[in-house]
């Protein structure tokens, strides 16, 4: 499996913790910027580039940081078939694998600390869907 990952500024230090442990633990990822944390850029450039790359099939999923992760889960479900989840919660982060087959999940850096990142963004990596019920009411959001 491959995820997209991308941030802006406000998003910069849990995507950087992010991707330290995908290296340390044998995930492969694109980092499809923003490359720095000083400047402010456009959340939803990178909100786009990560989206684009799941819709592909270049990534399987996508995660996406930025001050809140709000902005990020806007500018992602503007994305047809993208089904992003901001949250901040371990069972959210569970569910929204098992029961909305979220294929883009939005984290706040200003919300949750690096190590709640890790958490999380390992969570929706390893989740898989439930499908059965569920399925049907994903395909209905299409
Ligand atoms: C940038 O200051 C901030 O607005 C952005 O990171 C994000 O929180 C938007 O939702």
């Amino acid at each position: 499996m491959k995820i997209a990952i991308g941030c802006d500024h406000g998003g910069f230090d849990i995507k950087t913790a992010i991707m330290e442990y995908f290296d340390n633990n044998g995930i492969e990822y694109i980092d499809f910027g923003t490359f720095d944390g000083e400047t402010s850029v456009d959340y939803p450039v990178y909100a786009k580039k990560v989206c684009a790359s799941v819709l592909a099939g270049e990534c399987e999923k996508g995660i996406l940081c930025c001050g809140t992760g709000i902005g990020m889960s806007i500018a992602a479900n503007k994305h047809r078939g993208i089904r992003a989840a901001v949250l901040a919660d371990e069972f959210s982060a569970e569910m929204t694998r098992r029961h909305n087959n979220s294929n883009v999940l939005c984290l706040g850096g200003r919300v949750i600390d690096s190590k709640k990142a890790v958490t999380l963004a390992d969570i929706f990596v390893k989740t898989e869907f439930d499908g059965g019920r569920h399925q049907k009411r994903v395909d209905m959001l299409e």
